[in-house]
């Protein structure tokens, strides 16, 4: 699908983004194996959580999302040891949060599971969850030695490990916490740099043996089965980001974002932003189901280029693509380090952010492990593809909204993975 955007006079926008997209893989599964129904609200109705969705169904476990009430899921979790061998082979899709943290939970469970997904996933690293896990005592297999899906996992009895993650990954750490959940004695994960933590804090709802010591979290397996947790999704930053950035750098916006995400491992793009010089209001902050969720205002300011690494880059590590996009329209430039965990995402996002943003008159240098974006202040319309890759078609879309001209984004579909109302929310920022 193409979709065409044009240069807008100005923006208005007010709206909710859609629940967030790794607090609700998480909500199913989690809930799948607790001991009774859990009500969630404000789902992400994005391609992943579907395919997490059709993953947990295929476990035994039902699951309710009805299609007058999309946004509602309901879990019914068949307690510690319910869970049951599919049937056939789960498909994940296009989502690696789903194949990852799947993986985890799947070694130690007393069946045979195979795990796969489109040829996007089937060409991400998987050994960085296979080798842990076979340290745990896991029998998992997959393809070039158990570096890529399709996976086999012959779930049995494994053990708790002490390991320190060698990069920082939500996924990876979440995967060993579930595998923990399953495994005898203690299982300790050390982060090299804070990463999201929805997981920890769902299950310290849930009543789960876990205990976070500075960069380190430790679980067991529960004597009793984990309390069913309901929760109102909070709404997604990292969906918010296309509309924080497009704020930041139109002329003439007012963007205001309700009940949105600020849990403080994903803000990232907050102090980014406002390092930049962005106008950020966060307001009316509260604690829905153990995450801060806030309002956020953003207003246009003259955006100034950074230095960006290390931790930061971690917070805000899905929104490096739009990130981009402001730093084309910030004076001087802008450098991106500690980011070589784009290359291997849905797409290469250094090299076809790089390569995209410059059919529009971006000046980008590739580095290893990051960029170096030159402000150039303007951007021209032009015909961009998003590779199947959502986060560069929803960051090519913004561009296009301040690009002279026409700007055409092929691919365009790719959006509705984690934000399928994308186009019609655009489409509303426009028409007032
Ligand atoms: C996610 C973790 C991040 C992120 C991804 C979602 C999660 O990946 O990029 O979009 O839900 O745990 P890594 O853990 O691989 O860094």
């Amino acid at each position: 699908m193409n979709k065409k955007v044009i240069r807008q006079p100005f923006l208005r926008v007010e709206l909710t983004p859609p629940g967030d997209k790794s607090i609700a893989h998480r909500a199913v599964i989690l809930n799948s194996f607790a001991g009774g129904k859990a009500h969630i609200t404000h789902f992400c109705g994005g391609a992943d959580c579907l395919s997490t969705i059709r993953c947990i169904r295929a476990l035994g476990v039902k699951v309710n999302r009805s299609s007058a009430f999309p946004d509602v899921v309901d879990v019914w979790g068949v307690g510690h040891n319910g869970l049951r061998e599919p049937e056939n082979v789960l498909d994940a899709g296009n989502s690696g949060t789903t194949t990852r943290l799947l993986a985890g939970l799947l070694s130690g469970q007393a069946f045979l599971s195979v795990l796969t997904g489109d040829a996007s996933l089937r060409s991400r690293p998987m050994g960085r969850v296979i080798k842990p896990l076979r340290l745990m005592g896991a029998d998992v297999q997959g393809r070039c030695g158990g570096q890529y899906a399709p996976l086999v996992i012959k779930g049995g009895p494994i053990h708790g490990i002490s390991y320190s993650l060698p990069e920082p990954s939500a996924q990876v750490k979440s995967a060993l916490i579930l595998a923990g959940l399953f495994a005898s004695g203690q299982t300790s994960i050390i982060e090299p740099a804070p990463t999201r933590d929805h997981t920890e804090r769902m299950l310290e709802h849930m009543g789960a043996p876990l205990k976070r010591q500075g960069s380190k979290v430790t679980v067991s397996r529960p004597t009793t089965p984990l309390r069913p947790l309901s929760l109102k999704v909070p709404g997604d930053i990292s969906a918010a980001a296309y509309w924080l950035v497009a704020g930041a750098i139109h002329p003439d916006a007012r963007v205001k974002i309700s009940d949105c995400g600020v849990n403080p491992t994903r803000t990232g793009i907050v102090d980014i932003m406002r390092a930049m010089g962005a106008k950020i209001v966060v307001q009316s902050k509260q604690t829905v189901g153990g995450e801060p969720v806030a309002d956020i205002i953003v207003g246009p300011g003259p955006l100034e280029g950074v230095e960006l690494e290390g931790d930061v880059i971690v917070r805000a590590i899905d929104e490096v693509p739009v990130l981009a996009v402001a730093a084309c329209f910030a004076r001087g430039k802008t450098t991106i380090r500690s980011a070589g965990e784009l290359r291997v995402k849905e797409t290469d996002r250094i090299t076809q952010t790089a390569h995209e943003l410059s059919k529009m008159g971006a000046r980008i240098d590739e580095l290893p492990d990051g960029m170096v974006i030159h402000g150039v202040g303007r951007l021209k319309g032009a015909v961009v593809d998003s590779h199947g890759d959502h986060r560069l078609a929803m960051s090519l879309a913004v561009a296009g909204l301040v690009a002279t001209g026409v700007t055409i984004i092929k691919g365009a579909e790719a959006a509705s993975i984690s934000y399928p109302g994308f186009w019609d929310d655009l489409e509303g920022s426009i028409r007032h």
